[in-house]
Parts: structure tokens; sequence; C-alpha cells
């Protein structure tokens, strides 16, 4: 065990000053490239987690860094509504090219992955006129009220934080592995609208394509389609929350693509900002003009410095060079995983869609009793090797993998190296 001081020092302050629901190991990061991170105690760790998928185009990306500099040198804050500024247009002019789709589109700039869910329900409900809001099984969409109550995993995320916002509906979501296939989702969705409410009064269903935090569950290849087909014959909308899913994740901008639907609306957040806070909601421009002037906004969303990395962040992942590689990546990072899973058992399975991709973690195959422990001494003893891993899952036995999308071979190696040992050591 190497000895660590300044680790010591700063986890008795964080525990001091720092809400303690706030979670995380005791890590103290001192600089950040690619997908390298250095401690304050000189331990070199491989990321394979990226922030939570924030560092697609690696921590420190120099282009993303410079396009903040020039901009510091000019303004830093001005509130859109008061004072606007070319690169928040620009922003939302790169959004709605990765908005699948050939008609027009529009966008609204926001801080978090969160508040672009409250907004993209809001213009659903105003343009719409109707209450109810469909979301699914497993689903994440956020903290905050509205969308921790879209939510689906009760400990941590909701646990003791009701009562939760109303209209809400939960129609079951695909997971094959768990027995839940597109035709069981797609009945439970008609089965909604008879028990639960009427299609004339849903604004909206909301669907990841790629679920995240549920434990890297892509929609069923035939799912989103289906859902689309119901949602047009209702009049309900349509929204992919793409914030995990997006930028480049799974090899295109949006993961909704893979699937052939243009929602009408699309959610942005964490990797559209290189590393800076800022989120985003594109969508038909007759949906997103129907609010009143005021309706919408708020006043740090599409803050300058923001715009100004997620205009580099977003053009990188527009270059069909950076989405080539990001599927090549993809490609190999499943190949390794397979090869994992044909040595240990305790990998149940493995998916995902491009480099987003995942193992869930099994007491035995045949009966797939989850197994949260050994998730979570895999991902211990990974940290203890030097790689950092993250959990996720509705049982939490699901290890992700959300390797910066510019790794290099060496990232790649010596990280699944130390996976197969953690695997390994945590049997
Ligand atoms: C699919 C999805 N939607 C929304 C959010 C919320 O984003 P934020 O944490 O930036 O509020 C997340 C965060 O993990 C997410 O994965």
């Amino acid at each position: 065990m190497s000895s660590t001081p300044n680790t010591d020092r700063l986890a008795s302050e964080r525990s001091r000053w720092v809400a303690a629901g706030t979670a995380g190991r005791p890590f103290f990061v001192e600089r950040a490239s690619g997908a390298r991170i250095w401690d304050v105690d000189g331990r070199e760790f491989i990321d394979f987690a990226a922030g939570v998928g924030t560092a697609n185009h690696g921590h420190s990306n120099p282009e993303i860094v410079a396009a903040i500099r020039e901009q510091l040198d000019n303004y830093l804050h001005q509130c859109f509504s008061l004072s606007s500024y070319e690169p928040y247009a620009e922003v939302c002019r790169l959004l709605g090219q990765c908005h699948p789709g050939r008609f027009d589109k529009k966008g609204l700039l926001l801080n978090s992955g969160a508040e672009a869910v409250e907004n993209a329900v809001k213009i659903a409900r105003y343009h719409s006129g109707r209450q109810g809001i469909i979301c699914l099984d497993n689903a994440f969409h956020g903290r905050t009220l509205l969308t921790m109550s879209l939510t689906a995993k009760v400990r941590p995320y909701k646990l003791g934080f009701g009562p939760f916002a109303p209209e809400i509906y939960r129609a079951p979501g695909p997971y094959p592995y768990r027995g839940v296939s597109s035709d069981d989702a797609i009945a439970g969705l008609h089965r909604l609208f008879k028990n639960q409410a009427d299609p004339a009064n849903v604004a909206a269903i909301i669907f990841e394509p790629v679920q995240g935090e549920g434990g890297f569950i892509p929609m069923p290849e035939d799912y989103p389609a289906r859902v689309a087909e119901i949602a047009a014959a209702h009049g309900i909308l349509l929204i992919s929350d793409e914030v995990q899913a997006g930028m480049g994740r799974t090899g295109l901008p949006a993961a909704c693509t893979h699937y052939g639907i243009e929602p009408d609306l699309c959610t942005w957040g964490k990797a559209m900002g290189g590393g800076m806070p800022i989120s985003g909601v594109t969508g038909r421009a007759e949906i997103m003009d129907s609010v009143h002037a005021g309706g919408i906004g708020g006043t740090y969303g599409g803050n300058p410095l923001s715009c100004a990395a997620a205009q580099e962040a977003i053009s990188q992942v527009l270059d069909p060079e950076f989405q080539r590689s990001a599927h090549t990546l993809g490609q190999q990072l499943r190949a390794r995983l397979d090869s994992l899973a044909a040595r240990h058992p305790s990998i149940g399975e493995v998916r995902g869609l491009g480099a987003m991709l995942a193992i869930e973690l099994v007491k035995d195959r045949t009966g797939k009793e989850p197994d949260p422990d050994r998730a979570a001494r895999v991902i211990d003893e990974a940290f203890d090797r030097g790689l950092i891993l993250m959990g996720a899952g509705l049982y939490s036995n699901c290890i992700r993998l959300l390797v910066p999308l510019v790794a290099s071979q060496a990232d790649v190696d010596e990280g699944m190296a130390i996976l197969d040992e953690a695997l390994r050591t945590a049997s």
C-alpha cells in the first residue's frame, strides 16, 4: 500500500465540510489528461468512467481548453435573455445537426441534464396542452423533483425525497436479459393506456436509447420505432434522453439515430460541454417556438464559457473521423469484454451499444441472481490497481465502461488487464 498523506488530509477536510450524501470514495484529483488521472499523492489512474460519460473527448482536450481560453479574454457571463451572444446560437445550430430528422429544429441551452429534461417536459406539456408524461422502468433522468419522479431506482435516488411530481406514469422497460422483451414492453404501454392514463392526456413519452444508470440496457432494435408509431397515433410527443448515450458515446451524435427514429425532442448534457456545465433541448421548431416569451430560460443556461467549450466539443462529435474512431473503440472494447466473459462465469451478460458497454454480474448464470457485492469488490480491486470503474443497474450489479473516446491502445490494454485481474481477485 503506498502512503497517501495528501489524500488522507483532504478526506478529513471533505468529511468535515462536504455533505455526506454526495457519496464517493476519498480520491482527490490533481490533474487529468486523455484517459488518465493523477491524484494528489502522485498516483496514476486509467479512467474508464470519464466523469460518468462527460469526458468523451478525453480529460483536458486541448482544442476544448483552447476554445475556453479564447472566450475567457472576451467576456464571461451575460444572461442570454438580457444580452445575446453568437456562441449560444451556434451551439443550438450544432446541436440541431445532432438531432436526427430533416425538419427545422431549434434549441434551448441549460446547465445540467436534469434541467434539460425538466425543460423538455415543460415544452411538451405547453405545446400539447396535456399533462401526462410516460417514462420507463430502469430509467434515470436526474435528481430534481420532476426528474427524480421520472427516475426509476428508489435507493439512492428517491428514498425519503417524496412526495413526487404528479402526472408521471411508468411503463415496463425492455430488459431482455431479465425477461422483459420488446413485445412485453409494448403490451405494457397499451395496458398503461387502459389502467393508468388516457393517451389523450399524455404529453410525451421519454426514454433513453441506452438506459444508463439502469444498467446500460440498449433498447431492442424494434422498440423505439414501435413506440414512435404509437406516440404519433395518439399525438404524443417522443423525447429521446441523450444526456448519457449521446455525443458520440455510441458512435453517433445521437444514440436514437441507430434506431431510425426522429424524436420530437432530444435532451443533451454531459459530454456536450467537453467538461463544462451545459445542457440543451432540441426539437421541432414549431414545438420549441410554442412557449411564450420568458416561459423558458434561466440565468446561467448557455453560459458563454460553456458555449465556447460546447461549440468545439459538438463540432468534434459531428466529425465523421471522430465517429469512426468511437465506433472502432466500441468494437474493440466489446471483443475484450466478451473474452473476459468467456473466462469469468460471474459475468452474466455483456451488453451495450458502441462504446457504451457494461457487464452484469450474477451469482450464477442460470439463476441470474444479481451479485452487487461482487460488483463493488471488483470496482474496489480495480481502483487499488489504478483503474477507475463505476457501477450501474437497478440491482447495482453492473459495471459500466465509459472509456474516453480518445483512449490510446495502451489505456485500453492496461485498463482491461486490470479489470481481468480485479474480476479474478474479487471472485
Ligand atoms: C440519461 C440521463 N438523463 C439525465 C441525467 C441527469 O443529468 P445531470 O446529472 O447533469 O443533471 C443523467 C445523468 O446521469 C442521465 O444519465
